[in-house]
This record gives structure tokens, C-alpha cells and sequence, in this order.
């Protein structure tokens, strides 16, 4: 894994500097509220919670109430079209609560994809803030330039990079049995209906030295459930070895970890869950087709077939083992009989859950300059039969 530029010390304290100044400018104003807004995946609600352990750090008081907040912070996703279409609705209503001095943020991985930061900067001109997930641990600079503006000013920051090595952000999580904890970011799978390569940028890994600490601290705040977290944690290098390593601290802890990638799970990782009695025996396995044509279309790197026999191995090493997968369904060019594959290896592997989507067409994406001749109606009949089939497997469970 290519090593990138490192956030260094001084950086991350030039910001706790800005975080020192707006708590001193917040105490003479009075109470200042902040809500912060996460959609998407569990990196995503990571990162709100080192956005409020910043918030917080600068005097603001998180609040469940939008319409009473003085900072709105929204932390977006850009997987699918759906994704956006919430996010925007939800900005939308936020014109009518306008109140003076108030700053919209939107972040997260929308603000780092071109053609929807051109959409917000049109139709959406409540918004003060926009920054890519790349500028997460900039966040106090970006406010402060934001506050220091007039109302309506408008600030942009996504620096088109690959990322950068980011470690000792504060975190505020929210209390509870389960706390996520990051062990790599971005990801170099490119899979060609995929847009988070784009807005996350290349793989890069945590040192194991910072993840057992951090693991450690978890155990000992009394956390029962700890998810490890990367787009695919099998390109952490030597994630068995991590995870055997992690689960031996506290077995009193249960460890979980989202999401692997078909193509480097095998023997190692099944034998390191066999071996650790504290290990989820849930394995989510993200399949996305059961056709061969489409599964190389789609960038995935296994057949079918492949990804079968590591099912069948799972199954011989794990004792208890269950699986849950995402698939899309209507990829450009998918025919009935190549959707019916799908069908017949969810038939075959008999997974616990499902997360099942409708392709939905990623601008900047190879898979998106790809015909696509199958209507919308078409795409959903077959989505109705998968869920229909999996709810008929679920019951025999
Ligand atoms: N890194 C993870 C998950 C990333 S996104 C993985 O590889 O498994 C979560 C899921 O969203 C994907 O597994 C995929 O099923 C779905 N997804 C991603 N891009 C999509 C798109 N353009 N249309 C529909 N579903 C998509
Ligand atoms: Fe997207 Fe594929 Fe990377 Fe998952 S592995 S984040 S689906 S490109
Ligand atoms: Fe969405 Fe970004 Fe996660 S696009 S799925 S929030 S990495």
C-alpha cells in the first residue's frame, strides 16, 4: 500500500488552536447549538463522531432539534441517487428557519463528487460550508473562516487528493454497547459502478500500534460490541493477524468488522474467526451479482463459482457460521437470465440478510457510460423476486 503525506502534530494542533478560539468567542455569545446529521455508511457516522468531539471542543451543545441549532452539520453520502435525493430534501427545508448568524455545512462525500457540488452551488444557496471528506480534520479552520464571513458567504474546500494519513482526531461517541472503530480509509477496488474510490480516496491503513491503544481504550470504557471499519478490511495488511491480536485483549468484548471484500477473504481470516470465540460469526460478504458476465463488468475480481467455494470453506472452519450480502440489481446490460443467477446463488448460499439496491448510475464512473436497456419497471420485478425469494429463505432459517 503506497505510503501518503501524513497530518502532522503541529497541523492538528493548529487546529485545537482554532477550536480554543471559538470556545472563547461561544462563551461570550451564550448557548450556541449544533446538530449534526449523518447519512450513509458506518465510516460516515465515524466521522460525525470526530465532528462532534470538534463541536463539542468549541463550546457548542449538541442538539436533536435542527430548527434550534446555530451550526448545522450534514454529513452526506453519494452511493446512490436516493442518497442525494434525502440530503437535498432535507437541506431544502432548511431555508424556511433561516436565522441570523446560522451556518449549514454540508459535508461528507456529496461535497467531494464535482457534478452535486455544482447542483447545491445552483439550487441550494443556504449552504455556507461544503467540504470533501478529505478535509475532515480541517473542519475548526473551515468554521471559523465560515463565521468570521457575512451571512451568505459561501466556502468551498475538496482538495482533489488520494488522502492523507490522519491519526489522534478526537472522537465523541455516542454512548452505548457499540463503538466503531476505523482501521483503514478509502479504497482502491474500483469497482465500476462504484463512486467511493472517487470521493474517498486511496487505501491507506492505521498502524496497529494506534488501533490496539484505541481498541484498548474501548475495552476499558466498558464498550461490549466494537465494529472494526474500512471499505475493505482485507486490504488491511495482515488483518488476521489484527483481528486474532484485537480479539485476545478482553474476550469479554464482541468484535465484529465491515466490510470484506470477496477477493481477499480466505483460509486465514476463517481460521483467526474459528480461532476467536468473540469474533462475530456474521460475516458480511458483499456478492453484488450472481452472473459471471456481470461480476467481471462490474470490476469484482471472483466468479460465482469462487465465491461459492469460500462460502462452502467458511462454512467448514467457522462452526456457527451466517452470512449477510448487498447486491444490485439491474446493473447496465443485466438480462433476465443473468438476473436469475443471482437468484440461484442466494438460493445456494441461503444468507441471514440481504441489503439489496437498484443500480443507480454514478456520474464519473465507468459503469455509468455503459448502455442500459432494461426500463426501471423491469429492474424492480426483478427486485421484488429477490426479496421475495430471500423472505422465503429467512423462514426456513
Ligand atoms: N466497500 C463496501 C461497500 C460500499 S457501498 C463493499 O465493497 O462491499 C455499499 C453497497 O452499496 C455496495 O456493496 C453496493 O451493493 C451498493 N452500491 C454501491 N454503488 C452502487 C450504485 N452505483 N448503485 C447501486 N448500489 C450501489
Ligand atoms: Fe465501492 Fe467496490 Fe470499493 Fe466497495 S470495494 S467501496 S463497492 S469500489
Ligand atoms: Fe456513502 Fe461515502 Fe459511505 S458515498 S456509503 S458515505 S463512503
Amino acid at each position: 500500500m503506497k505510503q501518503l503525506p501524513t497530518v502532522t502534530t503541529e497541523q492538528l494542533s493548529a487546529q485545537r488552536t482554532v477550536i480554543a478560539r471559538i470556545a472563547a468567542r461561544n462563551l461570550l455569545l451564550g448557548e450556541q447549538l449544533a446538530y449534526v446529521d449523518t447519512y450513509g455508511c458506518q465510516q460516515n457516522e465515524a466521522d460525525s463522531e470526530h465532528l462532534r468531539a470538534m463541536l463539542s471542543g468549541m463550546g457548542y451543545v449538541l442538539t436533536e432539534d435542527e430548527t434550534a441549532a446555530n451550526v448545522i452539520v450534514i454529513n452526506t453520502c453519494a452511493v446512490r441517487e436516493h442518497a442525494e435525493q434525502r440530503v437535498l430534501g432535507n437541506v431544502g427545508h432548511l431555508v424556511h428557519s433561516a436565522k441570523a448568524g446560522r451556518r449549514i455545512v454540508l459535508c461528507g462525500c456529496m461535497a467531494q463528487k464535482p457534478d452535486t457540488r455544482e447542483v447545491i452551488l445552483r439550487s441550494y444557496r443556504q449552504v455556507d460550508l461544503m467540504f470533501g471528506p478529505h478535509e475532515l480534520w480541517r473542519f475548526p479552520e473551515l468554521l471559523e473562516r465560515s463565521l468570521n464571513a457575512p451571512d451568505g458567504t459561501k466556502i468551498i474546500e475538496a482538495r482533489d487528493i488520494d488522502g492523507e494519513q490522519v491519526e489522534g482526531l478526537p472522537a465523541l461517541r455516542s454512548k452505548g454497547e457499540r463503538a466503531w472503530l476505523s482501521i483503514m480509509y478509502g479504497c482502491n477496488n474500483f469497482c465500476s459502478y462504484c463512486i467511493v474510490p472517487y470521493v474517498r480516496g486511496r487505501e491507506r491503513s492505521r498502524s496497529k500500534a494506534a488501533i490496539t491503544a484505541e481498541y484498548e481504550s474501548l475495552a476499558a470504557e466498558g464498550y461490549s460490541e466494537v465494529m472494526l471499519l474500512g471499505q475493505n478490511v482485507n486490504s488491511y495488511p495482515e488483518f488476521p493477524g489484527l483481528l486474532r491480536t484485537l480479539a485476545a485483549i478482553d474476550r469479554r468484548v464482541k468484535l465484529s468488522f465491515r466490510t470484506s471484500h470477496p477477493k481477499d477473504a480466505g483460509t486465514e481470516l476463517f481460521r483467526a474467526m474459528a480461532d476467536s470465540p468473540n469474533v462475530d460469526t456474521l460475516l458480511h460478504l458483499p456478492v453484488q451479482a450472481g452472473n459471471d458476465r456481470v461480476l467481471s463488468a462490474m470490476n469484482r475480481k471472483y466468479t460465482s463459482a469462487e465465491y461459492i467455494a469460500k462460502i462452502r470453506q467458511a462454512r467448514e472452519i467457522v462452526p456457527g457460521i451466517r452470512f449477510s450480502t448487498d447486491i444490485i440489481v439491474g446493473f447496465p446490460g443485466e438480462t433476465d437470465a443473468e438476473f436469475e443467477d443471482t437468484l440461484r446463488l442466494v438460493e445456494a448460499v441461503r444468507y441471514e440478510k440481504l441489503f439489496t439496491f437498484i443500480y443507480s448510475p454514478r456520474k464519473g464512473t465507468p459503469a455509468a457510460e455503459l448502455p442500459d436497456n432494461a426500463s426501471r419497471a423491469e429492474k424492480q420485478i426483478r427486485f421484488d423476486k429477490l426479496i421475495a425469494l430471500q423472505k422465503s429463505i429467512a423462514a426456513t432459517l
